[in-house]
């Protein structure tokens, strides 16, 4: 009784220790730098966190944009009003660890 009990156990920790390897791998996709794919959805600089284009080794070239609510938008690189978005959070965020205005003014 005690090593069925045992077995059942460790085919229980088994099972979670499957089970909750499947949404880590897809946060790990929804969460890597890379983006899937883009859009041009405008957002407001006081919402906007962080700024960055995404790594060399993603094949889909974006400009990720965090909000305060740590929300990532994935936008057209190519897209004049996300260039200049990059561009202006870079000069914000010059010599200071956190975003000037007008970036990352508003509440989550
Ligand atoms: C654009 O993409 C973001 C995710 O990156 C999504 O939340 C948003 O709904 C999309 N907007 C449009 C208009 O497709
Ligand atoms: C954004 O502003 C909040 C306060 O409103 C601050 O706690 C947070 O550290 C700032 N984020 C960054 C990336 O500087």
């Amino acid at each position: 009784m005690k090593t069925l009990l045992t077995l059942l156990f460790l085919t229980l920790i088994c099972f979670l220790h499957h089970t909750s390897a499947g949404p880590v791998a897809v946060e790990m996709v929804v969460m890597g730098a890379c983006c899937p794919g883009y859009n041009q959805t405008r957002i407001p600089k006081a919402r906007v966190k962080h700024v960055a284009m995404t790594p060399d080794g993603c094949t889909d070239k974006a400009v990720v944009v965090t909000t305060v609510c740590n929300k990532k938008f994935c936008i057209d690189p190519s897209w004049i009003w996300a260039r200049n978005l990059l561009k202006e959070f870079k000069k914000s965020t010059a010599g200071s660890t956190s975003p000037r205005a007008p970036f990352n003014r508003s509440r989550c």
